[in-house]
């Protein structure tokens, strides 16, 4: 807890290890979110799956352990990812098994007390790998309601050929039929510039008209999470463009997705961590949900993602700014503009300049900051973190994403901060979520910047974040 890089109004388990989130559902009153959580070290190891639940998206309550791995069961090393559904009244968790040196196999597990306590189904797991498949992983679920069945697609990687989303139907939740590749044969090669070797946590789901399937890429480890939009019908989805679901690359990771009860598509990923394994365990923790984010299609079919209206119940004293030149000399700060745990939304048009953003994070003497810059020749938005802190054994990779303002469009950033974790939204369209651990503990300050010509600064919101503990 005394931890100076511990988020205080993000998800994160009470100590050591947490990655995917898993089972979001929203029951009764309450929203429940599951993750993938070692909770004897901060390290990746024997998996169980953790639990939190909440009325509101934004303060949590810690739940018992839903999911522990059991020696000499098909989860005898590690509970891994899934997801949860309603089954006609009972709330039913479909999960992986992880077993040494083999493939992964379905689970499943159910509770009769409000979601408290799960108990695991003893015909466990639901199915062996299909024959005629060789497979390198078989992991991560996501079940659908159709034509009076149920339909799951599952994770795959096909040795030598890549990432792979297999389909499976059922009556009953136990029992699946293979129903072969979820995707069209018709279809392109999806990512051909990423070395994927497996889809890990496929989610697929209507949206605004139009079928999505999230797909987090790995390849020996993860790479980044993106998304295919298209169409899905006759038990194959044939996408029509995909796209990067956040620029943070391994930061992002994980995403799953559910409808609440008010029609919202909301995501939660998993920011995996940016510094030393050592680092991790001298910290006790490792891991933080990002915000959850609503999902939306534009009319022209491009995901995007905003944080769900419920976190400005968080914003705290407010610090507004309007009317301001930016000249193109250095940086320029505002009056007690500062901050670790905030919410900043500002507007700048960039006029002539080539350049603009905003520092954060900064130290007085200015040998730490982390810079968000729209560079406008380049047509992108980049996240730069060469600089963000003094320790020598932290990430420090520059993160970027495609972002071309309209003539006249101004730069809109909406930046959520909270101690190590960083998210950048960006005029609806780019996000960029990293990992940022400044050596410093008075590396709080603000600033924003013009290259080559001046810029105008028509507002910046500043708001301190409660912390949701
Ligand atoms: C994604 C993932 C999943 C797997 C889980 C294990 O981060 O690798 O494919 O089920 O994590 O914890």
């Amino acid at each position: 807890m005394d931890d100076q890089h511990r988020p205080s109004y993000h998800f994160l388990p009470p100590a050591n290890w947490m990655n995917d989130p898993n089972g979001l559902i929203q029951w009764g009153e309450r929203y429940h979110l599951f993750y993938q959580y070692n909770p004897a070290a901060p390290v990746h190891h024997r998996i169980h799956w953790g639990h939190a639940s909440s009325t509101d998206l934004v303060y949590w309550r810690h739940e018992p352990i839903a999911l522990v791995p059991e020696a000499d069961g098909p989860d005898a090393s590690g509970c891994w990812s899934g997801c949860a559904v309603d089954d006609g009244g009972v709330p039913t968790l479909v999960y992986s098994g992880h077993r040494p040196g083999r493939l992964e196999a379905p689970c499943l597990a159910t509770s009769t007390d409000n979601l408290q306590t799960w108990q695991k189904f003893a015909g466990n797991p639901l199915f062996e790998t299909p024959p005629g498949l060789d497979l390198v992983a078989l992991r991560d679920h996501t079940i659908w309601r159709e034509a009076g069945r149920w339909f799951m697609a599952v994770g795959a990687g096909l040795r030598g050929t890549g990432g792979a989303a297999l389909l499976f139907c059922s009556d009953d939740l136990r029992a699946w039929e293979y129903r072969g590749s979820l995707l069209h044969p018709d279809s392109p090669m999806l990512f051909p510039e990423l070395p994927v070797e497996v889809w890990e946590c496929p989610d697929l789901f209507p949206l605004d008209g139009r079928h999505v399937l999230l797909l987090s890429l790995w390849s020996g480890g993860p790479l980044c999470s993106a998304a295919a939009v298209g169409n899905y019908a006759d038990e194959r989805f044939r996408p029509t463009h995909t796209q990067r679901l956040d620029h943070g690359d391994v930061h992002f990771y994980a995403p799953q997705s559910f409808r609440d009860q008010g029609g919202r598509r909301i995501v939660f990923g998993w920011a995996m961590e940016g510094r030393s394994a050592s680092a991790q365990v001298a910290a006790g923790w490792s891991g933080v949900m990002a915000l959850p984010r609503e999902l939306r299609l534009t009319d022209t079919g491009r995901l995007t993602m905003t944080p769900v209206e419920e976190l400005k119940k968080l914003r705290g004293r407010h610090s507004p700014w309007r009317g301001l030149s930016i000249r193109p000399w250095g940086i320029t700060t505002l009056p007690s503009c500062s901050g670790a745990a905030i919410e900043l939304q500002l507007e700048i048009i960039p006029g002539g300049a080539s350049a603009v953003g905003v520092v954060l994070r900064r130290s007085p003497d200015g040998s730490e900051e982390t810079v968000v810059r729209y560079e406008a020749d380049a047509g992108r938005l980049v996240v730069d973190r060469s600089r963000a802190s003094l320790d020598p054994e932290v990430a420090r990779s520059a993160h970027s994403a495609p972002l071309l303002l309209g003539q006249g469009e101004p730069l809109r950033l909406r930046l959520f901060l909270d101690h190590s974790l960083l998210e950048v939204f960006a005029n609806d369209r780019a996000v960029i979520t990293t990992r940022i651990y400044p050596a410093h503990v008075d590396s709080n300050g603000i600033g924003l910047f013009a290259e080559g010509q001046s810029a105008w600064l028509t507002a910046l919101d500043l708001w301190q974040m409660r912390a949701i503990w």
